[in-house]
């Protein structure tokens, strides 16, 4: 919710300017471990790519997305940001980011929905050649509200699944009107932020929001995706029992065969003490399920919207609703049991942590502005439907990533090149 706190005029709306130093300090902690981003940014500033380009980006306001915001703004584009989710805005780097880096933010922690949409609308009142989305809020905002602005802008891109999913469904019918790049399925992003980043820090907000010891733990996993792999096998990593749920026969297959019990989630719902959905789908964890689980379970989401637990079912079967700790709600069902849900159902990593580490994002926030740089040079050429990240981008981002980790790998020799490249070798 906008407080009485929050400071309002045309150009951005956050809590608390006040809060800018702290903001600031972490703004520069996030950089050290940004490597790669620092040297695209370093290019930028020499070869301003973006030069005259206004691009309004829709991302959790973090340190990394500060940092991002400012390498873009170095590479020469006009760049404003507002939040990908209600709750996932670091408010001292959104006030940061406006008074130590003069890029207008549009974001509040805990701002209701209206505040939330209304920020949405500040960032395209900005008119962007480009768009960048973290959920393609930004860009469905666009194509059903503010129209006007289709004309003007070239191209965009997306950083998570959901968003992808949403864009090609957009696109498949036929209402998309500009060119998207995919970055969550550059392999950089999605075997990285997704597995590493997604799995460390959704145990971190858990953690945080709880204080739980994992170990011996009962944990149910829903979701053997690129992020529910990650946080399964960081779960197991702390001496958990993890259970697997799924609805895709390959990815139920792989989740066995790494040593995981899979099963569906009526019987997980007897079994587990914490449950962790991570799926893109909805209702995953409904009335049936709450009805099922023992006392004093702990209950949240890490997939993109507050749709994958059905609060308003659990709203409806209980007796009352108060806060407990940070970032936790206590539920009494009729029947006394008490069930704990985390940040609202909403992204438990960054409503109750810090999001991904900075190490990670490193590699996604490389890819969006590398990849913004591409759709600068491209966009024209481009269909108006969702792209894949160019492999010379990836494996760049790859290659440098390795390099500031000071790690060496080999080369294919022209032996090599020559044998892998001919179909009758090997004969
Ligand atoms: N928390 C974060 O910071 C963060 C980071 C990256 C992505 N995400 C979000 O996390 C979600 C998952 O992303 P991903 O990259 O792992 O996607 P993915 O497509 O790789 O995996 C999702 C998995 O969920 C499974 N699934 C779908 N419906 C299900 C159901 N009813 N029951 C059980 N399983 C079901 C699918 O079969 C699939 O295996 C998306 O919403 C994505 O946007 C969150």
């Amino acid at each position: 919710m906008a407080t009485s706190t929050s400071v309002t005029n045309r150009n951005y709306d956050v809590k608390d300017l006040g809060l800018a130093s702290k903001g600031k300090t972490r703004i520069e902690w996030a950089n050290q471990w940004m490597p790669v981003l620092q040297l695209v940014r370093k290019r930028f500033l020499s070869e301003r790519p973006l030069e005259g380009l206004r691009l309004s980006a829709c991302l959790h306001v973090t340190s990394e997305t500060a940092n991002l915001a400012v390498t873009l703004r170095d590479g020469g584009a006009q760049v404003v940001v507002c939040a990908s989710n209600p709750l996932s805005t670091q408010d001292d780097v959104a006030a940061s980011m406006v008074e130590d880096y003069q890029i207008p933010v549009f974001a509040i922690k805990g701002e209701d929905n209206p505040t939330y949409y209304s920020h949405i609308q500040s960032a395209l009142d900005h008119k962007p050649n480009m768009t960048m989305d973290d959920g393609a809020d930004l860009v469905t905002t666009v194509l059903t509200k503010r129209q006007e602005l289709i004309p003007g802008i070239v191209g965009g891109t997306e950083e998570t699944t959901t968003g992808v999913i949403r864009l090609r469904s957009m696109a498949k019918d036929g209402v998309l009107k500009f060119p998207i790049v995919a970055v969550n399925d550059a392999d950089t992003k999605h075997l990285f932020d997704n597995r590493y980043g997604t799995g460390q820090s959704t145990l971190d907000g858990i953690i945080r929001a709880t204080n739980l010891l994992f170990a011996g733990l009962h944990v149910v996993v829903s979701g053997y995706g690129w992020c529910g792999r990650g946080v399964a096998s960081r779960a197991r990593g702390l001496g958990a029992d993890v259970i697997i749920t799924e609805v895709d026969p390959t990815r139920a297959l792989e989740a066995v065969m790494d040593g995981f019990r899979v099963m569906p989630m009526a019987e997980a719902a007897k079994l587990g003490e914490v449950f962790i959905t991570v799926t893109g789908d909805k209702s995953i964890l409904r009335a049936e399920h709450f009805q099922a689980m023992k006392d004093g379970a702990v209950i949240c989401n890490s997939g993109h919207f507050n749709v994958e637990i059905d609060i308003p079912a659990l709203e409806s079967m209980s007796l009352g609703k108060r806060q407990t700790r940070e970032s936790v709600d206590e539920y009494t069902l009729r029947d006394g049991r008490k069930l704990y849900l985390l940040g609202e159902g909403r992204l438990v990593n960054l409503a109750a942590a810090e999001g991904h580490p900075a190490v990670v994002m490193d590699m996604s926030f490389a890819n969006q502005a590398l990849c913004a740089e591409y759709m600068a040079k491209n966009a024209k050429t481009l269909e108006p439907k969702v792209h894949t990240v160019p492999k010379d981008i990836d494996q760049a981002v790859a290659r440098l990533k390795l390099e500031s980790m000071g790690v060496a790998i080999d080369h294919l020799t022209v032996e090599q090149e020559h044998y892998l490249a001919s179909w009758s070798e090997g004969t």
